[in-house]
């Protein structure tokens, strides 16, 4: 769905993405990863057109990023900022989602329903009247969300998308988004190491720089580099380290179900 081709870019003289390739497999669920600074949100950025690259190339679905095809790109990718203030375009939650449904010529004898839908899929339908800009943090990245997940994109870019939600709402959201991914691309950008369990594919940054790229089983068979890299590895895999220690039967593919019951046959 995207791919990138020796991409450089900076926002001064600096590269802060580095001779980056990759590609992002269609109608799957992709985790960017990677420290605070490494470089996801600039990504987000050059695939939606918001900046251009210094060299390299950007494709998406087959269709080189570049000023004159913006329109398309842009209806073709939905995207949830890190930041929700920049994200309104109306001043109350039901105008914000029926925005995304009048861009896709939904009839408008059909809005409410779906607005009202849409809302209560991220918990928001009590919201319908209220002011988005007046809302916590973390209600406006459940508007936010509303307002993309309701268009007819075929790709959505989630860049930190519930960083201000509990670890409830995350998980609700989280749901949300797993819900989606069989007939949609999903990009999550995220620095939760958790999120990669639920992924197909896996993109580590570090640095403006590709460290790794593949299938959770194939990033977590190397620890020592994720280790290296600094990244928090999941609970589960904390576990199953730690059991593997004291010589316990366990191996790294394993879900935490698996993993409980190797350690409760034991005792
Ligand atoms: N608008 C900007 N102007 C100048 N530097 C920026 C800007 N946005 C990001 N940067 C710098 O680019 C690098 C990558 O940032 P970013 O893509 O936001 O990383 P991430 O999303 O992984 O935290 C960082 O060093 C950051 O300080
Ligand atoms: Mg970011």
């Amino acid at each position: 769905m995207i791919k990138f081709e020796n991409v450089r870019f900076g926002y001064h003289e600096t590269d802060v993405i580095n001779n980056v390739s990759f590609n992002i497999p269609k109608n799957k669920y992709t985790c960017i990863v990677g420290h605070n600074g490494s470089g996801k949100s600039t990504i987000a950025k050059l695939i939606m057109g918001l900046e251009n690259c210094r060299s390299g190339k950007i494709f998406v679905d087959g269709i080189e990023v570049n000023d004159s095809n913006l329109d398309v790109i842009r209806e073709k990718i939905g995207i949830v900022f890190q930041n929700p203030d920049n994200q309104f375009i109306a001043t109350t939650v039901e105008d914000d989602i029926a925005f995304t449904l009048e861009n896709a010529c939904v009839p408008q004898h059909q809005m409410q329903k779906i607005i009202e839908e849409y809302a209560t899929k991220v918990g928001m339908q009590q919201y319908l009247k209220h002011d988005p800009e007046k809302l916590s943090g973390g209600q406006k990245q459940r508007v936010a969300l509303a307002s993309v997940l309701v268009g007819s994109s075929e790709a959505i870019i989630f860049d930190e998308a519930t960083s201000m939600l509990d670890p409830e709402g995350k998980q609700e959201i989280n749901q949300l988004i797993t819900e989606l991914k069989h007939n949609r691309t999903i990009i999550s950008i995220t620095h939760d190491m958790e999120e990669l369990l639920n992924a197909d594919y896996v993109i580590v940054l570090e640095k403006g720089v590709v460290v790794m790229e593949g299938t959770p089983d194939v990033i977590f068979s190397d620890i020592e580099k994720l280790q290296q890299l600094r990244l928090r590895l999941p609970f589960v895999l904390q576990v199953i380290l730690e059991a593997k220690l004291k010589n316990f039967n366990v191996n790294n593919t394993m879900r935490i179900e698996e993993v409980v019951e190797v350690l409760c046959r034991s005792v």
